[in-house]
């Protein structure tokens, strides 16, 4: 072996070492595992979503573990299985799928979260609200300025990081389904998630519990 004291031998020790981890198995349970450590270590909402992507993209290539039930859509609808809730209710992770051309609806996560895409392009578009308390909760305005939008091709990761990073809306914009997985803070019973309902334009209750698994999601 090389001198790693020399810069360029130690980058390219590196750069095989990282080749050599990407190329090792890692599953669903391994990926599991691993966030739960990083659940229970990180300080913030902010150092756990960035401690978790690069095991994201670890996983994503390969999606090993991840069945071909939890990439598809529920009876032709878009909608997400769930794969994992840990039993201290920290996380969970669910597959989502929309179909080409359907979409989220605009809405509200309350807890932290991280997406990556599997198959298909899925088109982010991140609002914030300028005005109205501080708390998101049901019954408010949902008076919104777009921020961003994000086009996320196989592998493109984002985030979730309310208050501030909580609004947004999914699209399925290829000619296939999107395929994504969502680790997110929280269980299915008691992540906040509230959708932003076009006509009265308030925040009514989205229970993530009734989107998973054969219940569609809304159009919008
Ligand atoms: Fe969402």
């Amino acid at each position: 072996m090389g001198d790693l004291r020399d810069p360029w031998i130690a980058d390219e020790a590196g750069r095989r070492g990282r080749q050599r981890i990407m190329s090792l198995p890692y599953d669903i349970e391994a990926l599991t595992q691993d966030v739960a450590l990083i659940v229970r270590r990180a300080s913030d909402d902010l150092a756990r979503v960035e401690a978790i992507k690069p095991l994201l993209a670890r996983w994503m290539p390969r999606c090993e573990g991840l069945r071909p039930e939890h990439r598809e859509p529920c009876d032709g609808r878009a909608c997400g299985h769930l794969l994992h809730s840990a039993a201290d209710g920290s996380f969970f992770i669910i597959s989502v799928v929309f179909p080409p051309g359907t979409s989220s609806g605009v809405h509200y996560h309350g807890s932290w979260g991280v997406i990556g895409t599997l198959a298909g392009v899925d088109e982010e578009t991140k609002y914030v609200r300028p005005d109205g308390p501080a708390a998101v909760a049901v019954g408010q305005s949902c008076e919104l300025t777009k921020t961003d939008v994000l086009r996320l091709p196989p592998g493109g990761v984002t985030h979730l990081l309310p208050p501030a990073e909580g609004f947004h809306r999914v699209r399925a914009v290829g000619d296939q389904a999107g395929v994504s997985l969502h680790i997110l803070g929280g269980s299915p019973d008691s992540h906040p998630h509230f959708l932003c309902d076009s006509a009265a334009r308030r925040l009514v209750d989205f229970p993530m519990r009734l989107l998973l698994d054969r219940a569609p999601m809304t159009g919008g």
